[in-house]
């Protein structure tokens, strides 16, 4: 079966899908997305992503009918074969609702992390939108250093994020993570992570890599992604913190699904 594609509620396969190239959301980057996870042809956290949705378009004070693209996605996944996967939900400002469905994301068992600076548009705060050219370049660049993936820095050293993930570390015992105040996206699984373990959010820098004792990152589409390396400084790659973070996401994951 072909992967499907939703265009304002017309299903078609995903290759065959089209919006006009006069759309700011492609000449601009001028839109919102979301990207949810399926489980078995099941969305998860879809009335959280739907939710932090309508904020990123009134944040960027764009029209959104949410109940549209609910009823958008509904009709995908009723048309799809109902395996594991993902589904991007866009918006742009030409006012097309998309809703791609999309393969799983692969992921090797742990990975190595280049640190990579990035100072994101303050305008932008908290609202997801196309423009994500400077995330998906931080992890070129981090790729382009024989790294897996970058972890985002303020110019002053402040590891912040994934370009498409949370981070989470472990210092002297303790799993924390970078606070929201310091401009990191309010995670989806971040939240879910910070409800089955305990988690301190707490701001961290380059100078203490170097005393990290595991770290992982962590999204909608990977779950729990432990970490063997952040720059030069070697780490377990799914220490015992990491993996009990990684089982605690997995059965609230299930038991939300099993809910629903
Ligand atoms: C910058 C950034 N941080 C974190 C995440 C993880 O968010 P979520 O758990 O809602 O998928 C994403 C997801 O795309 C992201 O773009």
């Amino acid at each position: 079966m072909p992967r499907l594609a939703s265009v304002d509620g017309v299903i078609t396969p995903a290759d065959e899908a089209r919006i006009p190239v006069t759309d700011h959301g492609l000449l601009r980057g001028d839109g919102v997305f979301e990207v949810v996870r399926l489980y078995g042809g099941r969305p998860f956290a879809v009335d959280d992503h739907l939710a932090r949705m309508a904020l990123s378009a009134e944040n960027l004070r764009l029209p959104f009918d949410g109940a549209a693209l609910r009823a958008d996605l509904d009709a995908l996944l009723a048309a799809s074969d109902g395996g594991d996967g993902n589904v991007r939900l866009v918006v742009t400002r030409g006012g097309r609702r998309l809703v791609i469905a999309e393969p799983m994301t692969s992921q090797p068992a742990s990975i190595a992390v280049g640190l990579v600076e990035h100072a994101p548009v303050r305008t932008l705060d908290g609202i997801k939108s196309l423009s994500y050219a400077s995330n998906m370049l931080a992890s070129r660049l981090a790729q382009e250093r024989g790294f897996d993936e970058a972890v985002l820095t303020t110019p002053h050293g402040r590891l912040l994020e994934g370009p498409t993930q949370s981070f989470f570390y472990v210092l002297g015992g303790e799993l924390c993570t970078p606070p929201l105040s310091d401009h990191v996206l309010d995670s989806i699984t971040r939240r879910r992570v910070l409800e089955v373990v305990a988690v301190r959010e707490r701001p961290t820098s380059r100078e203490e890599v170097e005393r990290f004792e595991e770290a992982f990152l962590a999204s909608t589409t990977r779950e729990v992604v432990p970490i063997h390396r952040i720059e030069q400084h070697e780490l377990p790659g799914g220490g015992a913190r990491t993996a009990q973070a990684a089982r605690a996401l997995r059965e609230r994951i299930e038991a939300e699904l099993a809910g629903t």
